[in-house]
């Protein structure tokens, strides 16, 4: 077999290595000065250029280069001899398979001998953050009187496993994962001096998935050569696995169109490729969000080839912004809701349905009935067409309950949780469909009201899959207000109101808020459910539901100010 491409590939001189400028330029500057230190630590993440490094340094202190500034050289028989593996004063240790301490005393002891064909024995050791305790205490009386002869380079992927003791010895070289456009242009020399062909987005997306390591970058592009075709976009993808990519555009499409057969269609391919729903779900989700990014005129932020880009801006130019969201909170949803779903596509297909259904028109027309029916009693409205919304998504989610019911009485108000009760009692799922707000990230800025009504068919239905109960109490109220990050419910009697307002329950409802929307919210629970029109007490403003409801022609028809309590 030939050599592999990132071995034959290995910078021979100083300015071959690419994107470690800061540390070329340090050691070189030692070569000229001839103040080569004695010991060296090479830190960073595999693949961006250590061991090339230290070689590199090996051969330029034992170069035979008449100027030290020319030094390696790369034609003179030291220089030649270190190319080639066989020059015995470079000693190459791999800790992870010589970690023993008897291999240190050992080096420990021949340290004294004279290079036999440099000026200095240069030892290199792989892996340094490998080696025994004892191992490493040997290895720090080599450090602090090495002969002048002897140079240490040690290598290592995890410098916090190193002593502090050994890392004072040493002077330190932080290798830095390498920039996409200096990869991209390294793999253009290979290409061309290897005469492979390669589609420049190609080329891009190798860079990008190897994340900053030059050799993953080079064993790819190996790998894709290997057949001796082109190097094109697709073939890739598809050898890199992102060619459900085409899926995820396709599914986008269906989405901008409203047509949820083909919607379907794209998904199934997906998973008929092999693809695992829940990263597809992530793929969908990536991808809304770059769409959302260039809406908000953060384009540069994406990381995609300049195909992707043009097709991107096309999509982000013809989606509503709230279809936008809804879209992303959906698929975002069935990312973490796909867990514990024994029909994992399921989650998929409906959010596919419930981004196509008008995200607003629900909504919408909640807002004008529920202004106009206020004399009533008892007003289902929003929730009724709340439920229509989400009511296939509530025949899959697993019947898992929460603490037990306290009282029984309250059972019995709420049909559809005493039919449920006539299930056996499940355990919660281990793997909880909500998660917890994390203490950062929790200001309530820019959601307001209308958001929580537009997924409030979302949050109960992540409500009720740990607590039927919970969401059943919900089944009679309306969010009301949505001030400094309270959100006011309001309930049809007394007894609901105060059933709801356990702490267990509000932090229920906060959990699935948060869930949803990404914000904490309190709650606070109150008896009426009219339309409050003291704004000062619940802080209804421009934006809120009543002036939504009264710009729709909405009208109010009584007055009359809640009980906060
Ligand atoms: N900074 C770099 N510039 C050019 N090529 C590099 C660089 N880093 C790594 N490579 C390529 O990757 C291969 C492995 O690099 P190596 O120095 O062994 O990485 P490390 O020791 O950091 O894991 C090299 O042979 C070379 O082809
Ligand atoms: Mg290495
Ligand atoms: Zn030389």
């Amino acid at each position: 077999m030939s050599q592999a491409l990132y071995r034959k590939w290995r910078p021979g001189l100083w300015d071959q290595v690419v994107g470690q400028e800061h540390i070329i330029q340090t050691l070189q500057n030692a070569i000229r000065s001839n103040r080569v230190g004695h010991a060296y630590l090479f830190a960073g993440p595999r693949g961006t250029g250590k061991t090339t490094t230290a070689r590199l340094l090996a051969k330029a202190v034992n170069c035979l280069a008449e100027d030290p500034a020319q030094r390696p050289c790369n034609q003179c028989t030291n220089c030649l001899s270190v190319n080639q593996g066989n020059f015995l004063d470079l000693i190459e240790i791999d800790a992870a398979s010589n970690t023993s301490v008897d291999d240190i005393r050992d080096l420990r002891d021949k340290i004294n001998f004279s290079p036999s064909f440099g000026k200095f024995k240069v030892y290199i050791i792989d892996e340094v953050h490998m080696l025994s305790t004892a191992a490493f205490n040997a290895l720090l009386k080599t450090l602090e009187e090495p002969p002048a002869h002897a140079i240490f380079i040690l290598a290592t992927t995890e410098v916090h496993k190193i002593p502090a003791t050994v890392l004072s010895r040493c002077q330190r070289h932080e290798f830095r994962r390498i920039p996409v456009n200096d990869i991209v242009n390294y793999l253009n020399e290979i290409i061309s001096g290897e005469g492979l062909q390669a589609d420049p987005d190609a080329l891009v997306l190798i860079a990008r998935q190897s994340t900053g390591c030059m050799r993953d970058a080079i064993s790819l592009l190996d790998q894709l050569s290997s057949t001796g075709e082109k190097i094109t976009l697709s073939i890739t993808q598809s050898v890199l696995g992102t060619a459900t990519h085409q899926s995820v555009i396709n599914l986008t499409e269906s989405i901008l169109n409203g047509d949820t057969a083909a919607g379907l269609n794209s998904i199934h391919q997906a998973m008929d490729g092999g693809t695992d729903p829940r990263q597809f779900a992530r793929q969908v989700v990536e991808y809304l969000r770059g769409l959302l990014l260039i809406q908000m005129g953060s384009a540069d932020q994406i990381d995609a080839t300049s195909e992707q880009h043009a097709q991107m801006s096309v999509h982000a130019g013809q989606f509503e912004r709230a279809q936008l969201l809804n879209a992303l909170q959906l698929f975002n949803n069935a990312v973490i809701e796909n867990r514990g779903t024994w029909q994992p596509g399921l989650l998929l297909e409906l959010a596919l349905a419930e981004s196509i259904q008008k995200p607003f028109s629900a909504a919408v027309a909640g807002f004008e009935r529920q202004v106009v029916a206020t004399a009533l009693p008892e007003r289902q409205t929003v929730a009724t067409s709340q439920q229509v919304q989400t009511a296939p998504a509530q025949g899959i989610v697993s019947p898992a309950r929460s603490a037990p019911e306290k009282e029984p009485t309250a059972v019995s108000q709420t049909p559809p949780v005493a039919a449920e009760q006539a299930a056996p009692r499940q355990a919660p799922p281990a793997s909880a469909a909500i998660t917890s707000p994390p203490a950062q990230n929790a200001s309530a800025k820019g959601v307001e009201l209308d958001d929580i009504l537009r997924v409030w068919g979302q949050i109960r239905t992540v409500i009720k899959k740990r607590s039927p109960q919970t969401e059943a109490l919900l089944n009679s109220c309306h969010p009301l207000a949505l001030k400094d990050g309270m959100l006011v419910l309001g309930f049809a009697s007394d007894v609901v109101k105060s059933k709801m307002e356990s702490n267990e329950n509000k932090d229920l409802t906060s959990q699935a808020i948060f869930h949803i929307l990404g914000v904490n919210l309190n709650i606070q629970c109150t008896v009426g459910s009219k339309v409050v029109t003291d704004t000062s007490t619940l802080g209804i403003e421009g934006g809120g539901l009543v002036s939504t409801a009264l710009n729709l022609g909405g009208k109010i028809v009584t007055k009359k100010k809640s009980s906060n309590s």
